[in-house]
């Protein structure tokens, strides 16, 4: 059985992600920013297989540490590593603070990198591995009320491909794309345009069900695909970025 890491584990895709890990075996270790919410998604006992730590991942001295504790506690064996910790400040396009494009790519780009790097050695010295960025359909939109987080996660895409690049063929590096969610995110943003005045059709469930598929993923649908992303069963993909979103995109 192996060990993983998966960040933003409190919540939504990553937590879905986390619980199917655990549920097959391996060991996860848990890394949000919300200790509260970390607690509460996993009351499990010490020694099920689930370790949790609380760390921003866009601080880099705290995410070093906690990589550190990782590579102590677990004997320097890491197989895997979830991208999943994210935020989407949000307003009017002409209305965007220089905080909101910074708090964008802090977390959802700096942080994946951050994770990324402290993950590698351990990865490497474990025989190589498998790390999934969560970027989104959002990277390739137009995002009218999200311009920081379209923007950033189109370079979570980039990064990712730098990422497949640099550390092959040890380690593989994919991102996946999902469209419309069901997670605490998404009520978020939907009470938020509701807020800024957005049409009706921008709310989640009426952009979903423009999609083929015509409703909302779950997040279990999201982590079935990054659970075989992390599998040896994707031994010849890398570099990739996965649509999972009910056929909204498909490019
Ligand atoms: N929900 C969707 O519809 C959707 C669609 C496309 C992409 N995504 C992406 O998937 C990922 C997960 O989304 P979700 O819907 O599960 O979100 P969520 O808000 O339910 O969970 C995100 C988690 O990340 C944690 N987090 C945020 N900033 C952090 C930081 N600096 N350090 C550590 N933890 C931090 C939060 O505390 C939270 O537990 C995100 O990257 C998001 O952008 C989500």
């Amino acid at each position: 059985m192996g060990v993983f890491v998966v960040t933003g584990a409190a919540s939504g895709i990553g937590l879905a992600t986390a619980r199917r890990l655990h549920r097959a075996g391996h060991v996860v270790w848990c890394l949000d920013r919300d200790a509260g919410r970390l607690g509460a998604a996993f009351p499990e006992p010490a020694g099920s297989g689930v370790r949790s730590v609380t760390v921003d991942v866009s601080d880099d001295v705290a995410t070093r540490a906690a990589f550190e504790v990782i590579a102590n506690e677990s004997d320097g064996r890491l197989n895997g590593l979830v991208n999943s910790a994210g935020v989407v400040p949000m307003g009017a396009f002409d209305d965007l603070s220089v905080a909101d494009w910074e708090l964008a790519f802090r977390v959802n780009v700096i942080g994946s990198y951050l994770a990324i790097r402290y993950s590698t050695p351990l990865l490497r010295s474990s025989g190589g591995g498998s790390i999934v960025n969560l970027a989104s359909m959002a990277a390739k939109l137009a995002g009218p009320y999200t311009a920081p987080y379209n923007a950033s996660k189109a370079a979570v895409i980039s990064l990712t491909r730098t990422a497949a690049t640099c550390l092959a063929p040890s380690i593989r590096v994919n991102a996946v794309c999902p469209g419309v969610v069901a997670t605490p995110a998404y009520e978020m943003i939907d009470a938020t345009l509701l807020s800024l005045g957005a049409p009706p059709t921008l709310q989640s469930v009426a952009r979903a069900a423009t999609a083929p598929i015509g409703r909302p993923a779950s997040s279990d649908e999201v982590a079935t695909v990054i659970e075989f992303l992390l599998s040896e069963a994707a031994a010849y993909i890398t570099g990739e970025d996965v649509n999972v979103t009910g056929g909204f995109v498909m490019h």
